[in-house]
């Protein structure tokens, strides 16, 4: 009987797990106040009567972003940040705009799946699993297809194209984060210690160095 108990609430607890992504919301708004002192985990709420249409409204995805970079590609977030009435609702989105042969560098969202829809061009797309498979799943898409980015894994996109690439992204949380792999590790401030990732990485001194200088 007691580990019947014990089974029905590890399953409880697992599908809880599963299914979560960010809190759900005990309210029908909680506007990001912020500006505010208070601290939680996410936004404390304006006063619901104070809140306006502007604060659910984000202009100008139909931009594009400027790619002139050594990356090729540029991301406009529209999260929590841009639209407050975003708050606690785990939810946000992107739009990525990607030079000829530009790429989006091997990144990770530590808090949101991402669902990535083309809407120009074609990219090859990618994620990693986890140790100790690390297996690639990549694959070509042409405008109109979509691609799902799981939660946490590594993941990329590059134009193969000629001509520039857009596409647009669903993300389940209002602040997904970004983890740029290269940036993260070689662009850490302060640096992490040459003789960690000269170990790590398996290559030179002057390798890491020069890696270093890059980020
Ligand atoms: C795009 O970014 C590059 C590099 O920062 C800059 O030189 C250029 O003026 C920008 N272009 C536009 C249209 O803002």
């Amino acid at each position: 009987m007691a580990s019947t108990v014990l089974l029905l609430a590890l399953v409880l607890i697992s599908l809880t797990i599963a299914f979560a992504s960010d809190p759900s919301p005990l309210q029908d708004l909680c506007v990001a106040d912020l500006t505010g002192a208070v601290s939680v985990n996410g936004f404390a709420c304006r006063n619901p009567q104070m809140v306006q249409a502007g604060d659910f409204f984000f202009s100008g995805l139909h931009l594009a972003g400027n790619t002139t970079n050594p990356a090729g590609s540029k991301v406009t977030p529209v999260t929590v940040a841009q639209i407050p009435g975003l708050n606690t609702l785990g939810i946000s989105m992107a739009r990525i705009d990607y030079a000829p042969y530009g790429i989006n560098p091997p990144h990770t969202h530590p808090r949101g799946t991402e669902i990535f829809t083309v809407i120009e061009g074609s990219l090859e797309v990618g994620f990693v699993t986890s140790n100790p498979e690390n297996r690639l799943i990549t694959k070509v898409l042409q405008k109109g297809d979509v691609f799902v980015f799981p939660v946490n894994l590594i993941h990329f996109q590059r134009n193969v194209g000629n001509c520039k690439a857009v596409a647009i992204a669903a993300l389940s949380s209002q602040n997904p984060g970004v983890i740029t792999i290269a940036n993260a590790v070689f662009g850490s401030k302060p640096k992490i210690g040459s003789d960690v990732l000269v170990k790590a990485f398996q290559v030179d001194k002057n390798v890491i160095n020069y890696l270093q200088s890059k980020f």
